[in-house]
């Protein structure tokens, strides 16, 4: 295995025991609230928000615990993402991490209410104090996560993602659509790092450069994979953004030219980084397997 499969089979394996201990199963009336809870968290993920977390604070000497709990806090409200976004109201689909989606396993209510609590559980763990010590980086972290997550962040970027049959064309539009959708998670992945690690204002810009540029291309080869690939390598239905009639930037540029964009922005990714010489080893490492990802 390459050194990048190892290091982020090691980093899902901790996120995944942590949330396991995070989430305990509960009997009595919430029973199948937290089961639901469980089953969107566990079940599989490439964990790639927590090893960005993870890994860029290890370039700043960072508690590993303090960055373990700040991972998983960020992965249960990307998970929350995924159950709303899989609902019959939003992008309705069956199919996520291989497996039924939560309102297919559960009711449509119990991956409302699991999602809800997902979220809420991102926010309880960042302002615990066993995630850092000091009460001014908890209560940044939490405010840069509401950010990162609501109206001008992920939730917005959905909003116009519902609507974006009529952005036809407008490329500045789509771009910011995936910069709120998709971008806001990863900026705050790498921002936490730099967080916790006292970065300096110009390691912190290049950090935001690179989860710009990341972020753009992530979500583009989500667009491409949705065209592309096969619902038994992605574990999730494809062709779903033709058929509901998205705008995104495959439909805006065509296939090749989306790849193209992929490349250029990759390269524009990894350069922010120079200033971090070989400490960003494990983030060139990422921007090189997401560039020729399959799923
Ligand atoms: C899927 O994210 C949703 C997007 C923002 C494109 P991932 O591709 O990271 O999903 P998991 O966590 O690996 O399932
Ligand atoms: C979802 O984008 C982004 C989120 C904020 C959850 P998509 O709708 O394209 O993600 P997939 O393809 O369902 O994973
Ligand atoms: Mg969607
Ligand atoms: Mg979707
Ligand atoms: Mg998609």
């Amino acid at each position: 295995m390459s050194n990048l499969k190892v290091r982020l089979q090691e980093n899902a394996d901790r996120v995944t025991v942590a949330l396991d201990a995070l989430i305990p199963p509960v009997q009595g009336p919430e029973a199948e609230l937290l089961s639901a809870m469980r089953y969107a968290a566990l079940g599989g993920g490439k964990r790639l928000r927590p090893y960005l977390v993870i890994e860029t604070g290890r370039m700043f000497g960072v508690d590993e615990r303090c960055l373990l709990r700040v991972a998983v806090a960020l992965e249960c409200l990307h998970c929350y993402s995924l159950v709303h976004d899989d609902l019959p109201a939003m992008d309705n689909d069956d199919l996520r991490r291989g497996r039924p989606t939560v309102h297919r396993e559960y009711t449509e209510a119990i991956a409302i209410l699991a999602g809800d609590a997902l979220l809420t559980l991102a926010f309880e763990i960042l302002a615990d104090p066993q995630t850092h010590t000091d009460s001014h980086i908890r209560a940044t972290l939490v405010s840069s996560l509401a950010k990162a997550s609501g109206a001008k962040g992920m939730v917005g970027g959905q909003m116009m993602d519902m609507y974006s049959n009529i952005l036809e064309n407008d490329i500045a539009a789509v771009t910011r659509m995936q910069r709120l959708k998709t971008g806001g998670l990863f900026h705050f992945a790498v921002e936490a790092g730099g967080l916790m690690g006292h970065a300096s204002a110009e390691a912190m810009n290049a950090l935001f450069g690179f989860a710009h540029d990341f972020g753009l291309a992530f979500q583009i080869t989500d667009d491409i994979l949705d065209v592309t690939g096969t619902k038994e390598v992605t574990g999730k239905a494809v062709s779903k953004d033709d058929e509901s009639g998205k705008t995104t930037f495959v439909t805006l540029l065509g296939l090749e030219n989306a790849k193209e964009r992929v490349a250029i922005l990759c390269k524009q990714a990894k350069s922010h980084l120079r200033m971090f010489g070989g400490n960003a080893q494990m983030l060139l490492e990422l921007v090189d397997n997401i560039e020729n990802r399959q799923y």
